[in-house]
């Protein structure tokens, strides 16, 4: 009977300890203040390889002309924000007018199932190398970064009260080379692999930004527009009103200022996990108000403060899953510390939360709804009885350490990640029933 339970609760352990919810950023999840925002499996094997490039910056030689290089940056940072912004999935939608474009939260979900073969072999040895073939294959796209009405007005320092009409004019012409684009997709073969193309070419450059590589830093021109012409949310009827309003040439987005370091390359290359609700915010509070910034739930008002820490987001794999580490405001008062509390130190632990504590039963003690309070559990008492055994002895020893583990776990978490506490509950009344049968 004894090694049965053994063995089921051996089983049971492995089966907790997989969950998502053990991973490693919530083993102290009230305390420390990164979590996984979202979380794709992959759904085939596919030939999504490891990334192997081990130094991003290898390649450069000071001594070369790189002007072409920042050129580059700036082509691949519009193509690639046009698809971030504008594009939707050419894989599974066929109605461009319903689809959802929805990438500027997250990478598409499923993900590829095979990178983009040839984006993979140039920008899987280095970034350099990357740059080089992006440079070879942006010079045949159809609608071509110099030709967008916003860098036109950008270039020309143009403005609406001067130039008016000529404005109108590019923007007439930009359209009709994005509408042709949007149907034929030069130089690829279709819609569907350019999708297939900047989803892969997406996922390398947001790779190489988490990474830092130095010459992503800044990429000197500015890059608030969402590179589909002069964008117009409110229809394309009234031409004034739609360069006035903040989705044409500059929509003033605070994520796109290119004097805060890698803010660009962010901005055109990744999802904002932060921020994932909105295509457009001049401010922070907005994200941080809104019930998708992953802070809001656990977060008091004032210090939903949502952080895409880079160093934090910096494996291959897990970017193109959307598994994104973001940070949230932890300077919290520390209420189990001191003497701020009301648990009980004989039965129960204190759980410091965000703005507040909850006390929670120590281990081998259970909440009583008769008497309202932790008592101890039964199976505790049958723990506590001697064995004769010795073997049974050092086996349940084993047992009892990982179940106590667990307990702890299963604690932190209850109080913890919102997305883990109907887990934690669960869990924990399964352990219950482990802890009656350790007999
Ligand atoms: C995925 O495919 C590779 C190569 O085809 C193979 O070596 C690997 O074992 C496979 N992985 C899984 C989890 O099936
Ligand atoms: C965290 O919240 C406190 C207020 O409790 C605030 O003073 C501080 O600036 C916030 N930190 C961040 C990074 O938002
Ligand atoms: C997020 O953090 C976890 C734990 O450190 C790590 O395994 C994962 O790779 C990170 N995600 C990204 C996108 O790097
Ligand atoms: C509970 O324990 C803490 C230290 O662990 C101690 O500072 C505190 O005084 C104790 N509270 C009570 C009510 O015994
Ligand atoms: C204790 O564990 C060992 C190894 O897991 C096993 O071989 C042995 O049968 C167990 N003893 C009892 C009494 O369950």
């Amino acid at each position: 009977m004894f090694k049965e339970t053994i063995y089921q609760f051996r089983f049971l352990a492995v089966l907790l300890l997989q969950s998502p919810c053990f991973a490693e950023q919530y083993n102290e999840v009230s305390f420390r203040d990164i979590r996984v925002v979202r979380d794709d499996t992959l759904e085939s094997n596919g030939s999504l390889n490891s990334l192997l490039t081990e130094n991003p910056f290898l390649g450069r030689n000071d001594e070369d002309d790189f002007t072409w290089l920042d050129d580059t940056i700036k082509d691949i940072a519009y193509y690639l924000r046009s698809h971030k912004f504008n594009e939707y999935d050419r894989r599974y939608e066929t109605n461009a007018a319903n689809a959802p474009k929805e990438y500027y939260s997250m990478f598409p979900r499923p993900p590829l199932k095979a990178l983009h073969w040839e984006v993979q072999q140039f920008c899987e040895p280095s970034f350099l190398s990357c740059m080089k073939y992006v440079k070879r294959r942006l010079k045949d796209t159809g609608l071509k970064r110099q030709d967008d009405t916003s860098i036109v007005i950008m270039e020309q320092k143009w403005t609406k009260a001067k130039n008016l009409e000529q404005i109108e004019e590019i923007d007439n012409e930009c359209r009709k080379m994005r509408d042709k684009d949007n149907i034929v997709a030069d130089p690829f073969q279709g819609p569907i692999e350019r999708f297939q193309w900047r989803t892969t070419a997406s996922y390398y450059l947001c790779w190489y930004t988490m990474n830092e590589v130095p010459d992503l830093k800044h990429i000197k021109e500015s890059c608030d527009n969402f590179a589909y012409c002069l964008d117009n949310k409110y229809g394309e009827k009234n031409f004034a009103y739609c360069l006035d309003n903040k989705y044409g040439e500059k929509n003033h987005d605070y994520r796109a200022k290119d004097n805060v370091p890698f803010a660009c390359a962010t901005y055109s290359f990744c999802p904002d996990p932060c921020c994932s609700a909105f295509k457009h915010t001049i401010e922070p509070i907005i994200c941080h108000n809104n019930a998708r910034n992953p802070c809001y739930e656990t977060n008091p008002e004032g210090k939903r403060r949502c952080g895409f820490v880079r160093s934090e987001n910096r494996n291959f794999h897990d970017i193109i899953l959307n598994r994104w580490n973001v940070t949230c405001n932890c300077s919290d008062v520390d209420e189990c510390g001191g003497n701020a509390h009301s648990c009980d130190n004989n039965t129960e632990i204190c759980v410091n939360l965000p703005g507040s504590y909850e006390c929670a039963c120590r281990w081998g003690y259970a909440w009583n709804v008769d008497e309202n309070k932790c008592t101890e559990h039964n199976a505790l008492a049958v723990i506590k009885k001697e064995r004769k055994e010795e073997d049974e002895e050092r086996n349940r020893t084993v047992a009892k350490s990982l179940v106590k583990m667990l307990y702890a776990k299963l604690v932190a978490l209850k109080s913890g990640y919102p997305g883990c506490r109907k887990f934690a509950y669960n869990s924990l009344i399964v352990l219950e029933i482990v802890f009656a049968n350790l007999s």
